[in-house]
């Protein structure tokens, strides 16, 4: 159809990312983009908040498209609705789906596994089962939202709940392109190799026209799996399976950085951000803030991190350099997934670490941590980014991490330092970031240190090289280029 499709990124150096889709597309994920709110005892649906759904709207609205995903919560009815001008079509999922595919196989077997074995996947024949039977679920849902007309729908699948959509796709609509982005590390070979599944999911994945990661260690990784678990043959770039070819592609991930850019130039978020400086670091020189913002996941090294700040105030309290009167922690920690036993007990090692160090450094009125366990709003948000002179960001692995990417968007007066782990997708792109292995309790301690004892000239020239980086690639230029590989008939 062939409608010019143009979003204004509205970023200096890259102005516009712009697509010009041939078909409709079809969005398939875990989760739809809306959820459903109670507000004065009605219920209504209401956009999520987030860089997904921000990013993938505008060009599913433009295309005239659907989305294809999970409400939220179990059972409730599967009829499509439409929702801010796209096509929701509900997968609906029991309580027992949700116990085997989304907490069991998505986020005990598989989510571990391909964050490096930080924990022990778990690996349960049933919650396979539900798996294959969950992902057919969501093949159906697609193959009922699409048009199977002359040219065909586009249809992008996402990530590692949903790995064998494409190729249960394919035999319900061979001739349509299918695209399938993986928004977590795909994991090193000789890891991936324990799943009893291995090939099956490879195989899932391989139903794909175009298979996109977020870094070329994540590719070269699933490549590498591919020759040795399935028959596909060929190059980093271009595998042959079943006499067609799939691309594997580089797409790292990014944010709406205009957004972040002018919420962070408002009054109100300036405003937010004093109140929380002088709340969080009170006395007559005030102290320096360095925060954390992750879900509570045992992948994001929040205990760890947690043990480097007590070495940085053991040494401080050594050689009398450093005190809980020149520097505060605040760690944001958002709840998530405690239907799985590790989050749980990752609370517990996280509020114990906190307790011990605030009983061992604090002062009256003057904790060493800060702590809250909650979702902030988008512009508190955005305040605790303006006040942050330090923000700490030390996954064990991650896919990308966008918080390191929020906080550079908010800081538009290139101040401000970040720490970021060498194990983030991040730390591809923000080379002039204070890099960090995230395991290394010293390292971490002595790079905190710097952070908050760098030279102004210092933190501006890395701040503002990172927020060049920043604006070179943001989420509808990412969009953008996966949506120009999948859609061979696109212009740009
Ligand atoms: O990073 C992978 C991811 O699935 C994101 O897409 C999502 O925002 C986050 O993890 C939390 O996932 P969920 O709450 O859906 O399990």
């Amino acid at each position: 159809m062939g409608k010019p499709l143009q979003i204004e990124a509205g970023t200096d150096t890259q102005p516009t990312a712009q697509v010009d889709l041939d078909s409709r597309l079809v969005i398939v994920a875990n989760r739809l983009p809306v959820h459903r709110v109670k507000r004065k005892g009605r219920t209504r649906w209401e956009t999520s908040p987030g860089g997904l759904v921000s990013a993938l709207a505008p060009f599913v609205r433009q295309a005239e498209g659907a989305w294809v995903g999970w409400p939220g919560f179990a059972g409730g009815n599967n009829r499509a609705f439409n929702h801010d001008g796209i096509r929701n079509r509900i997968v609906r999922l029991e309580e027992q789906d949700l116990d085997r595919f989304y907490y069991g196989f998505s986020n005990a077997t598989l989510w571990p596994l391909y964050h490096d074995a930080i924990r022990p996947p778990v690996f349960r024949r049933g919650w396979w089962r539900r798996y294959v039977e969950v992902n057919r679920r969501y093949a159906e849902a697609t193959a009922k939202a699409m048009e199977l007309g002359a040219d065909g729908d586009l249809v992008w699948v996402h990530d590692y709940q949903l790995q064998l959509v494409p190729r249960m796709l394919r035999t319900l609509a061979p001739d349509n392109r299918i695209g399938f982005f993986l928004h977590i590390p795909f994991p090193p070979e000789e890891i991936f190799a324990r799943l009893p599944w291995r090939t099956q999911v490879l195989e899932g994945l391989l139903g794909a026209d175009v298979i996109g990661f977020q870094t070329s260690l994540g590719a070269q990784n699933f490549v590498r799996s591919v020759k040795r678990f399935t028959q596909a043959r060929g190059t980093d770039q271009m595998l042959e399976f079943e006499g067609r070819s799939v691309r594997v592609g580089v797409f790292p991930i990014s944010i709406d950085v205009q957004h972040f850019a002018e919420t962070a130039a408002t009054a109100s978020a300036i405003e937010r951000a004093e109140v929380l400086r002088s709340q969080l670091g009170p006395g007559e020189q005030p102290r320096k803030i360095i925060l954390g913002v992750d879900r509570l996941d045992y992948t994001k090294g929040i205990d760890i991190r947690m043990r480097a700040f007590q070495e940085l105030l053991h040494r401080g309290r050594k050689n009398k350099s450093m005190s809980v009167r020149d520097c505060v922690m605040c760690q944001v920690a958002v709840p998530t997934r405690s239907g799985v036993d590790e989050y749980t007990k990752l609370r517990r090692t996280v509020e114990e670490h906190v307790g011990r160090i605030n009983g061992e450094y604090g002062e009256p009125g003057l904790a060493a941590i800060h702590y809250l366990h909650r979702n902030l709003e988008f512009e508190e948000l955005v305040a605790f980014y303006l006040a942050a002179d330090v923000m700490v960001v030390t996954p064990l692995r991650d896919g990308m991490n966008l918080v390191a990417k929020e906080y550079v968007a908010s800081r538009l007066g290139n101040t401000g330092s970040l720490v970021l782990s060498e194990f983030a997708g991040a730390a591809h792109e923000f080379r002039s970031a204070l890099l960090v292995n995230p395991y290394d309790i010293d390292g971490l301690a002595s790079s905190m240190q710097t952070a908050l004892t760098l030279p102004q000239q210092d933190i501006a020239r890395r701040m503002s090289s990172l927020r060049r980086a920043l604006k070179r690639n943001d989420v509808f230029d990412w969009a953008a280029s996966f949506l120009r590989e999948l859609d061979p008939g696109s212009s740009s």
